[in-house]
């Protein structure tokens, strides 16, 4: 680029002024190419005026094109017609037949003979000559001469030229010219105050036009966004968002409350985090804590219970929620509170805390996304069509179910996808109706039947951003960069 700009430089000093497109002649260059050096000349100071002008030049059309290589329409009709005449409908079979037999006729090159019933075309003149074409070469080669104001106008009429503006400028030296670009300061230094040096050196002019410096704000992590994808479907299908801002949840209300027996394998402390200060709570609706304390050890509702010694000490430790199912499990019990039964769907994406072996894909903290529907009668066939309106909502219609297990739910089901980047069947949920047990000691009508899912938000995340590895995303080794720069989430709607 430098190298263009002073060769412009050399043929102003040689030649005086110019304009850009006889320069970019002279030097066989594009125009815009010479157009780019002289913006950067200018950026380094007055070495050359730049008078922009704007010239209404004449191009050929593709069509113009081919006449001004092979001949008009007209001197091809003429052409085509051999020494004793050819039959109309013949003649009309060549390409432009149309446009080139009427100006032909107009022009009086050819005649029609119906004398023998059927008409024949014949020649009119021995020789024509195909001015039409020997115009569009001369525009072609930029020489004007010729070409009336009615021609062109017809021309254009005829679609084979069109006019098209050429923005330029008119090149002369200015006020600091010089054959070589200037070196020019970008900084005033400290150095250059202390020694005098900046009075006599040239600074580059500001360019405000450039682009700016990223902002440093701030940016939202990938969860973040496909959380608010989540919440968005959910919204849209209707449901509430249930308050899940407490990290700290009772044992009752994380376990007992969803009839999860007290010696359950997950109540362990290798699977939950449980607190040592405060190491308990002990406010209970009591009414209910009597009636979940029956269903555990003696069975009510048709049901035999488990049969075990249920204590109070082991419904008051404190842990880290294992799961939203303990919203869900409040909320139901407060719906179950009203005077009257009304239909509710409640979601919740948020935080749970499992004592987990760290892995590419286990973290000890992650989000669930869950979904709960309580109504009259509800079916499996019910749940069946909510997932497959919520997972349609995803971008995801390839969905299975199998049979699955949880002590709050029955039937279960796990929730399975197919994934068409990694070609198989993955696992995105799990589900079900929730048990009897669980839902008539909250004080909910018989025929209430509650559907439920849940799936974590860190998996979707994971397959739609790419990562392989759950640490890349969450956790001190995570890449800032990577949060500023991965792009918003639009789930395949
Ligand atoms: N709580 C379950 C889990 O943690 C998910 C689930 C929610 C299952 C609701 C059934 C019903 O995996």
């Amino acid at each position: 680029m430098s190298d263009l700009c002073e060769e412009i430089l050399k043929h102003i000093s040689e030649n005086g002024a110019v304009d850009t497109p006889a320069l970019a002649k002279a030097l066989g260059q594009d125009h815009q190419k010479i157009v780019g050096a002289v913006l950067s000349i200018q950026a380094n100071g007055d070495l050359v005026n730049a008078e922009p002008r704007s010239e209404k030049l004449l191009e050929l059309s593709d069509e113009g094109k081919s006449v001004a290589e092979n001949g008009s329409h007209e001197a091809k009709i003429f052409e085509a017609i051999p020494a004793d005449g050819i039959p109309q409908p013949d003649l009309m079979k060549i390409p432009n037949a149309k446009v080139g037999f009427s100006k032909a006729m107009a022009l009086g090159w050819i005649v029609v003979d119906k004398s023998g019933g059927k008409p024949i075309v014949k020649r009119k003149i021995e020789a024509i000559t195909d001015l039409v074409q020997q115009h569009l070469k001369s525009i072609q080669a930029g020489n004007l001469s010729e070409i009336t104001d009615n021609l062109k106008q017809e021309y254009k009429k005829r679609k084979l030229i069109q006019e098209v503006v050429m923005k330029s400028f008119l090149l002369s030296k200015g006020a600091n010219f010089a054959l070589t670009l200037p070196k020019l300061e970008t900084d005033l230094t400290a150095d250059m105050l202390a020694s005098g040096a900046w009075k006599s050196l040239t600074f580059k002019e500001y360019n405000l036009g450039a682009m700016g410096v990223p902002l440093e704000s701030g940016y939202l992590h990938p969860l973040l966004k496909v959380r608010s994808e989540f919440r968005q479907i959910f919204l849209e299908m209707g449901f509430s968002e249930m308050p899940t801002n407490n990290y700290v949840e009772s044992s009752f209300w994380n376990f007992d409350t969803l009839f999860q027996p007290q010696q359950h394998p997950a109540r362990d402390a290798h699977d939950t985090f449980f607190l040592s200060d405060p190491v308990n709570s002990n406010k209970f609706p009591e009414d209910y804590l009597e009636r979940v304390k029956k269903v555990h050890s003696e069975g009510g509702y048709g049901s035999l219970g488990y049969r075990y010694d249920w204590k109070l000490e082991e419904a008051q430790k404190n842990l880290l929620r294992t799961h939203t199912t303990a919203v869900s499990a409040r909320m139901l019990y407060k719906v179950a509170q009203q005077p009257e039964f009304k239909p509710t769907k409640l979601f919740s994406i948020d935080r749970v805390f499992r004592n987990e072996t760290l892995d590419a894909t286990h973290l000890a903290e992650f989000h669930q996304v869950e979904g709960v529907i309580a109504d009259y009668d509800l079916t499996l066939g019910d749940l069946i069509g909510v997932f497959t309106e919520f997972f349609n909502k995803l971008g995801i219609t390839q969905l299975e179910f199998k049979p699955a297990y949880n002590p709050y739910t029955e039937p279960s089901m796990e929730i399975f996808c197919f994934h068409k980047g990694l070609n198989r069947w993955i696992e995105i949920g799990n589900s079900g109706m929730f048990r009897p047990e669980m839902l008539l000691p909250m004080g909910l009508p018989k025929d209430v039947k509650v559907l439920a899912w849940g799936l974590s938000l860190e998996r979707p995340t994971m397959i739609k951003y790419g990562y392989n590895n759950i640490r890349d995303l969450v956790g001190p080794k995570v890449d800032l960069r990577m949060v500023q720069n991965t792009p918003i989430c639009r789930l395949d709607k």
